[in-house]
């Protein structure tokens, strides 16, 4: 089928969309910053294509370019780039440790577009290529509480349909994946588990995953899976700023889940 690369691919959205694309016959090189990312490798190779794991901390340029080189070294062309790896962070700005919310911001916006520029050059002079990024419909809404995190969505938000459309007639295509809350460790990883967003009912990230691999082969320009996101981020669209912070508060406060 060609070859996929995914970041983040060691656990929830990620796993699932690597899993897709294995199943589907990619060969894959997958990549996050643990060393659990070895395993799910093995584990994918039952799907009968070969699979490269590449432990790295994307928040670094040091950590996006060993990827970058273990993908050159690879001699192929990448077909599919799922740029996924991403953490959110809870708790107020001026609590969070500001160390932690430039991790989030490298991890999440710098690490990404870097990959998405040593690779989206090559696709563009190849003439070919699927980008998807995973933004969020947090993106649209003021983040109380998670301020920095949604901040770093509505810059993916943005960066993908900007560069979608700089890419038109290339024959590269840019797609943002746009989940709402989704069961997997990012709200433990956020320490968001006191709050009523952690302890809410959330989608399956296979379901998840499944939306953003089709919308990315069809090549549509975004994804917003679940009716209940797409009720919530076309609201988000008309509502003034200072009311969806009012919102947002309500599920991303800390303690705010013993208020349900
Ligand atoms: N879950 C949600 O409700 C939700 C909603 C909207 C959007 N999203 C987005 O979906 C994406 C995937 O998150 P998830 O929900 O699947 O959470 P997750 O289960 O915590 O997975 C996050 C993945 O990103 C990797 N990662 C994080 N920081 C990294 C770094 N510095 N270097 C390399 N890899 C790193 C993790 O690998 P390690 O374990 O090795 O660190 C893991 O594979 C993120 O971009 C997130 O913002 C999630």
């Amino acid at each position: 089928m060609g070859l996929a690369v995914v970041t983040g691919a060691s656990s929830g959205i990620g796993l699932e969309l690597a899993t897709i694309a294995a199943s589907t016959g990619y060969d894959l090189i997958i990549a996050s910053d643990e060393a659990k990312i070895e395993d799910i490798a093995i584990h994918l190779q039952d799907f009968g294509v070969s699979v490269q794991a590449v432990q790295a901390d994307l928040s670094t340029i040091d950590g996006v370019d060993r990827l970058i080189e273990d993908i050159a070294a690879d001699g192929r062309s990448v077909d599919l780039l799922m740029a996924n790896a991403g953490r959110g962070l809870g708790k107020g700005f001026l609590d969070q440790d500001f160390a932690v919310a430039l991790e989030v911001i490298e991890t999440n916006i710098v690490g990404t577009i870097y990959l998405v520029h040593e690779i989206g050059r090559n696709m563009r002079s190849r003439g070919a290529g699927r980008i998807l990024l995973t933004g969020s419909i947090a993106g649209f809404t003021p983040g109380t509480f998670q301020a920095v995190y949604n901040g770093t969505k509505a810059f993916i938000n943005s960066f993908s349909f900007a560069l979608r459309e700089e890419l038109k007639d290339t024959g590269v295509t840019v797609t943002c994946l746009m989940p709402g809350p989704t069961e997997t460790h990012f709200f433990a990883r956020a320490d968001m588990l006191d709050t009523s967003v952690g302890q809410a009912k959330k989608d399956d990230p296979a379901d998840v995953a499944k939306a953003g691999f089709d919308a990315m082969l069809n090549g549509e320009g975004d994804v917003v899976s679940g009716w209940k996101n797409k009720v919530i981020s076309a609201a988000a669209n008309v509502l003034p700023a200072d009311m969806l912070a009012r919102q947002h508060r309500k599920m991303a406060e800390p303690g705010s889940a013993s208020d349900k």
